[in-house]
């Protein structure tokens, strides 16, 4: 049986002379977690309105569990669970009366809307909101019921566009918690579009989109291993100088304002302690900070972005 969920063949969407997805290939197997990446702009909430229907390739195809999107939207719509970056949710309306409207859009029985929601609202820790309205309750509690009401028709594939935006630490982890939980219920399917890099590197994959172009796809841990082995990450008064005095020994350096970036290999390694203190000693007054440390998504996606 094809296990393929979401394959994507040179899709591409222009709008006038302006391409802000360029030909994406993706394919996305079931229960996978994956990511799409990038900055804002780079084409991530388009690329999932097209894969969900919302908004007509310009050219190229997508199919959702082998249903064209533009041949069989409605197909499509039913298989999935759409997250919006922006809320969904009827504000006047109570917790229960929204999960209720989403059961009735999908045609599902009262019964099971009711069935589904009670379990929702437990397993999210909304039980005691269920008659409050929409608009008493917290950002994180908002998010959390825009989730509930995605996947109120337990969709096999969940299009997540930047749920946890805008949101404190401890609301976000309770969210990841709700999702995994979720993935481990229903053995879901997640498209998860995020900049927060931190919450990627628990994806199974994840692909990079700049300016619309993929350019970058594999596994978090993977990316991160081959990008180096640590990075040296110093900050200074004047980094200019600072890399013309390493960049024989380091290779280029990526800069952030005052911050400097070396990739650190494991043959490097001897050689960096003498190398840091001969910067300490040339540019004392001038150095804030030198740290080696490990190298994560972030830096991945820092150095794409550098290329
Ligand atoms: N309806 C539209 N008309 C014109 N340009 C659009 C439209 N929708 C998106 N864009 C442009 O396409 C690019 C990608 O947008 P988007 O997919 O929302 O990026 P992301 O979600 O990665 O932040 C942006 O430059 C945006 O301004
Ligand atoms: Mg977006």
């Amino acid at each position: 049986m094809d296990q393929s969920v979401v394959t994507v063949r040179e899709l591409r969407k222009t709008y006038g002379a302006f391409e802000a997805v360029s030909k994406l290939n993706l394919n996305i197997t079931s229960g996978e977690f994956f990511g799409l990446l990038g900055p804002n702009g780079a084409g991530k909430t388009t690329s999932i309105h097209m894969m969900s229907s919302l908004v007509r390739p310009t050219s190229g195809t997508a199919c959702i569990f082998g249903a064209d999107v533009v041949k069989n939207p409605v197909d499509v719509r039913r298989k999935i669970g759409l997250v919006f970056q922006d809320s969904a949710l009827d504000r006047q309306l109570s917790v229960w009366e929204n999960l209720r409207f989403a059961g009735l859009l999908h045609d599902l029985p009262f019964k099971l809307v009711k069935d589904r929601a009670n379990h929702l609202l437990d397993l999210f820790n909304l039980t005691e909101k269920k008659n409050v309205p929409v608009l008493a309750l917290s950002g994180g509690q908002r998010r959390v019921l825009d989730i509930a009401r995605g996947v109120m028709h337990t969709p096999k594939l969940l299009f997540l566009d930047e749920p946890t935006i805008g949101l404190d630490l401890p609301t976000r982890r309770n969210i990841w918690r709700y999702i995994h939980q979720l993935r481990s219920q229903t053995g879901m399917t997640v498209l998860l579009t995020t900049h927060y890099l931190e919450e990627a590197e628990t994806c199974d994959r994840v692909a990079f989109l700049k300016n619309g172009n993929l350019v970058l796809e594999g596994n978090p841990k993977q990316l991160v291993a081959q990008l180096a082995n640590e990075i040296l990450e110093i900050e200074a008064s004047e980094p200019n100088k600072i890399i013309e005095s390493l960049n024989d020994h380091l290779g280029p350096a990526l800069q952030e304002f005052e911050t400097l970036f070396f990739k650190l290999d494991k043959t490097g390694e001897k050689n960096l302690s003498m190398l840091i203190s001969n910067l300490k000693e040339k540019f004392e007054s001038k150095l804030k900070r030198v740290i080696v440390r490990q190298p994560n998504l972030n830096d991945v996606f820092l150095w794409v972005n550098f290329k």
